[in-house]
């Protein structure tokens, strides 16, 4: 049984954006985000989303995190419909979502204290979850005395010590430089491939998610419906080769412009669409 089952789900605001004219666009104002969305998961897969800036790869995700409700279709976790935000899925966000007057270990401990944890196991595993993502020895440090990168750090680790089987990742690299970004893949697929936890993962970066996904789904410009999913599997992943090695390799390359090729005619059919709307 697949972990994640999008079908047919749509996902509509009331808004004033809606032109009318455009195939998938309500009448009534509504705006349509999301529009025929199927996709399955295997339990302990890493997939990543890619697509163009507005096609609704964020709001695929926050209704996979119970956080928004589809308009129609479903979603279901396990077999379940979801119907609410839970504890089985941790959600890493772009924005560095931490308690600014709580430490970092703080921090990490807040999300077990929603789970029933004891205290004292709570400081045990919040300081086990600082260590896999190589932040031992800044427990007592605030968010405002972290990098960009620490801070993304201590969210992953915040999400990871309540051990939720899914974990949903909103372009959480996208803030930061390419050097902090590529050493924060590598710990993610460390600890993917440690954990077995199902990924799903967000970016607009397509070497991100060549390198990180085992599934790239492709997204269309809006309204997002799934174009297409690359499988992407390299012969010597499995022996756990990367970083530069993977990365500059011909499978990668071909890899890459093949997503490229796909992502490329959606961003050009989004700004096609955007040119006619201002000019109605
Ligand atoms: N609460 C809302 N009310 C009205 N419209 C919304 C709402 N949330 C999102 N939208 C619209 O739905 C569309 C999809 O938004 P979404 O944030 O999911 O896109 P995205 O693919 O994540 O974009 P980006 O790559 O820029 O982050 C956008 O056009 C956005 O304006
Ligand atoms: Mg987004």
């Amino acid at each position: 049984m697949a972990k994640i089952v999008f079908e047919s789900v749509t996902k509509t605001f009331p808004g004033k954006q809606a032109k009318g004219r455009r195939a998938g666009a309500p009448g009534g104002g509504a705006f349509t985000a999301l529009d025929g969305v199927d996709l399955e998961i295997r339990a302990g897969e890493f997939v990543v989303v890619v697509g163009p800036s507005g096609c609704g790869k964020s709001t695929l995700l926050d209704l996979l995190g119970g956080l928004a409700r589809p308009t129609s279709g479903r979603i279901l976790l396990d077999g379940e419909p979801v119907t609410g935000p839970g504890l089985d899925r941790g959600i890493v966000f772009q924005q560095y979502a931490l308690l600014p007057w709580r430490t970092a270990l703080g921090n990490i401990e807040f999300g077990l204290e929603a789970t029933g944890v004891p205290r004292r196991e709570r400081k045990e595993r919040a300081r086990e979850f600082l260590d896999l993502v190589g932040l031992a020895g800044f427990e007592d440090r605030h968010p405002h005395e972290l990098s960009g990168g620490m801070r993304q750090r201590v969210a992953i680790a915040r999400s990871l010590a309540y051990d939720p089987d899914v974990l949903l990742m909103d372009e959480p690299f996208a803030a930061l430089d390419a050097q902090t970004r590529e050493s924060l893949q590598d710990e993610l697929r460390r600890i993917w491939q440690r954990t077995g936890k199902t990924v799903v993962f967000i970016t607009h970066g397509i070497e991100e998610a060549v390198y990180l996904g085992q599934r790239v789904a492709v997204m269309t410009s809006r309204p997002g419906r799934i174009k297409e999913t690359v499988p992407v599997s390299f012969g010597d992943r499995a022996t756990g080769a990367g970083g530069e090695e993977l990365r500059s390799s011909p499978e990668f390359a071909r890899y890459r412009h093949e997503i490229w090729t796909l992502l490329h005619d959606e961003v050009a059919r989004a700004r096609q669409l955007e040119k006619e709307e201002a000019t109605v």
